[in-house]
């Protein structure tokens, strides 16, 4: 069963950037970057903080609050401080259209 939901447009998000948004109630980071878009849970695994504060570089994100890094196509954490993995999930673009698939 396909489950793709509709979010922004590709123009909305900014060239090597992220930007945070709402999917049915969830916190997603949105990255787009030279190998295309990617999305993650956009609250870090670590504390209260949102990655998509944070600074976005060679495909990881780096949490604002203590610097941990996130690989933003598999949500693995990269180093420390954090212990846990965040989710990453699937997007494809239609046009102009970023669709993200939750689960
Ligand atoms: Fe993200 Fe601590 S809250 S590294």
């Amino acid at each position: 069963q396909e489950n793709w939901i509709k979010t922004i447009q590709l123009d909305d998000i900014p060239e090597d950037d992220v930007i945070g948004i709402n999917v049915e109630g969830h916190p997603i980071a949105l990255y787009k970057v030279e190998d295309g878009v990617f999305a993650t849970d956009n609250v870090c695994s670590h504390g209260r903080a949102l990655l998509s504060d944070g600074f976005l570089e060679d495909g990881e994100i780096e949490c604002p609050l203590h610097q941990g890094r996130f690989c933003i196509k598999s949500g693995k954490a990269m180093s420390e401080p954090l212990t846990h993995d965040i989710t990453a999930y699937p997007t494809k673009t239609e046009g102009d259209q970023v669709f993200i698939k939750l689960g």
